[in-house]
C-alpha cells in the first residue's frame, strides 16, 4: 500500500488502524481458483471474522469454513433473505464447520440445515448423531505439519491407522460419511505434507471400498461422490522465502489428479490466510519518543495485545516501516500497554522477533506493517482498556 493512502486514511480516521483492501482479496480469490482449479474454496472465517471481508467474498462465489456457531451465524445474517429452498441448498453446498469439537447446542441449531460437519472421534461422532443427526460428516485424520508455522497435529485428527475403525463405527451409528479432510499445518512451507495426506486419504478410500464401508452418500450420475477436504496452510510470502504457492498447488494439483477421479471425488479447500493476510495493512502512531534512551525508544498505540497479537498467536515476522523517510537507526519499539510483553522490537518471550530500524521518530509520527489481514484482529483484546484498531475498507 502507498504511504499517500496511508497517511491520509490515518489522518482521517485516527489511528490505530487495520486497512483492509478488498481489491487485494478478490486477487487472491481469483489466484486459488485459477491455480487450483478443481478445488471449491472455502474461506475459512476464523482469519479474518469482518462482515465487509464476507460480503466481497461471497459476491465472488467463495463457499465458507466456520468453526463456531457465531461464525456461522455472521455468514448466515448475509444470506438469509434466500427463499428456503435457496438458503438449504447454500447451507449444504456452501458451508462446512471444521472444528472437529462442537457445542452440543450449537449442533442442535445447526441439524436444522443439514449442515456438513468434521469429527475426529468416536465420542464426538455419537454427540453429533444426538445433537445433530441429519448432518453430513468428514473425518480430519491426523497428518504431518512438520514444516508448517501454526501446528494442529497435536489436537486434531484420527490416526489413519484408526481410521477404519471409527468409519465402521460411524456407519453402525447410521451417520452419513461424505468424505475425508485434513489440514497440513498454517502457513505450510512443505509440499510433502499435502502428497502424502494426500496419499493417506486415498488410502483411507480404498480400504473402505474394500470392506464395503460406502464414502460419499449423494450419488451423482451412479456414483456416490467423496469429498476430499484438504484444509487451508497456503503460504503467504512474509519475508520472501517462504514456500510459493505456484510451485505448491501445481504439486498438489498433479497429485489430486493422479488419485481422484474427477467424477467421483470433490475436492474442497479452507483457506484463511492466503485470502486476506496481504489485504492488511496495519497503522499505527507513536505516542511517546524517548530519544533519551539508547538506542531511542518509541511507545506506539498498536502492540501485543492488539493487532499485533499475530506475533504471539500467529508467531509471524513482523516488518515495521516508518511513513516518513530517513535513515534508519536501531530503536526499540513497544506497544501501549503496562506490560513488557508488549515489546515489538526483540522480545525475549516471543520467538521470531528481532532488532528494529526506524528513521528518527517523533510523537505523532505514523509507522506501519503490511501482511497484517490474517489472525490479527481475530485475537486482540481490550486489555488496559485499549479497543482493538478501527478496521477500515478500502476498493469495496
Ligand atoms: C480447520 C481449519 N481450517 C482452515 C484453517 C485456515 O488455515 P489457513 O489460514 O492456514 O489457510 C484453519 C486455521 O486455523 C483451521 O483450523
Amino acid at each position: 500500500m502507498d504511504k499517500k493512502t496511508i497517511q491520509q486514511l490515518a489522518e482521517r480516521h485516527g489511528t490505530p488502524l487495520l486497512i483492509i483492501d478488498h481489491e487485494r482479496i478478490r486477487k487472491n480469490y481469483r489466484e486459488l481458483r485459477k491455480r487450483l482449479p478443481r478445488i471449491q474454496v472455502y474461506y475459512a472465517i476464523k482469519a479474518n471474522a469482518d462482515p465487509a471481508i464476507i460480503s466481497t467474498l461471497l459476491k465472488l462465489g467463495s463457499s465458507f469454513d466456520v468453526a463456531s456457531l457465531n461464525e456461522f451465524n455472521l455468514l448466515f445474517d448475509q444470506v438469509k433473505h434466500l427463499e428456503p429452498r435457496a438458503l438449504q441448498d447454500f447451507i449444504w453446498n456452501k458451508i462446512i464447520y471444521a472444528n472437529p469439537v462442537k457445542k452440543p447446542d450449537s449442533l442442535h441449531v445447526l441439524n436444522l440445515y443439514k449442515p456438513l460437519l468434521t469429527y475426529d472421534s468416536v465420542e464426538e461422532m455419537k454427540k453429533i448423531k444426538l445433537h445433530s443427526p441429519d448432518a453430513g460428516l468428514l473425518l480430519r485424520i491426523k497428518i504431518s505439519d512438520e514444516g508448517s508455522v501454526v501446528k494442529f497435529s497435536n489436537k486434531f485428527g484420527i490416526d489413519p491407522d484408526q481410521a477404519m475403525d471409527l468409519i465402521k463405527k460411524t456407519k453402525e451409528n447410521h451417520m452419513t460419511i461424505e468424505g475425508i479432510s485434513f489440514h497440513a499445518g498454517s502457513q505450510c512451507n512443505q509440499p510433502g505434507n499435502f502428497v502424502k495426506a494426500l496419499r493417506t486419504v486415498a488410502d483411507i478410500f480404498s480400504q473402505a471400498d474394500a470392506r464395503g464401508y460406502e464414502i460419499g452418500e449423494t450419488v451423482t450420475k451412479g456414483y456416490p461422490i467423496k469429498i476430499v477436504d484438504i484444509g487451508g496452510g497456503f503460504p503467504v510470502r512474509y519475508k520472501g522465502d517462504e514456500q510459493s504457492f505456484e510451485e505448491l498447488s501445481a504439486i498438489i494439483n498433479k497429485e489430486v489428479d493422479r488419485l481422484f477421479p474427477r467424477e467421483k471425488v470433490l475436492l474442497l479447500a479452507e483457506p484463511g490466510r492466503f485470502l486476506v493476510a496481504n489485504a492488511g495493512t496495519a497503522v499505527a502512531s507513536v505516542v511517546l519518543a524517548k530519544h533519551s534512551t539508547i538506542p531511542p525508544s518509541y511507545h506506539i498505540d498498536d502492540g501485543v495485545y492488539h493487532t499485533y497479537s499475530a506475533m504471539v498467536y500467529d508467531h509471524i515476522p513482523i516488518n515495521v516501516h516508518a511513513v516518513k523517510g530517513g535513515t534508519p537507526k536501531e530503536c526499540r519499539l513497544f506497544g501501549p500497554t503496562c506490560d513488557g510483553l508488549d515489546t515489538l522490537s526483540e522480545n525475549e518471550y516471543i520467538h521470531n522477533t528481532g532488532k528494529v530500524f526506524l528513521p528518527d521518530l517523533h510523537e505523532g509520527d505514523l509507522v506501519y506493517t503490511e501482511n497484517m489481514g490474517a489472525y490479527t484482529t481475530a485475537s486482540s483484546t481490550y486489555f488496559n482498556g485499549m479497543p482493538p484498531a478501527k478496521v477500515v475498507h478500502i476498493n469495496l
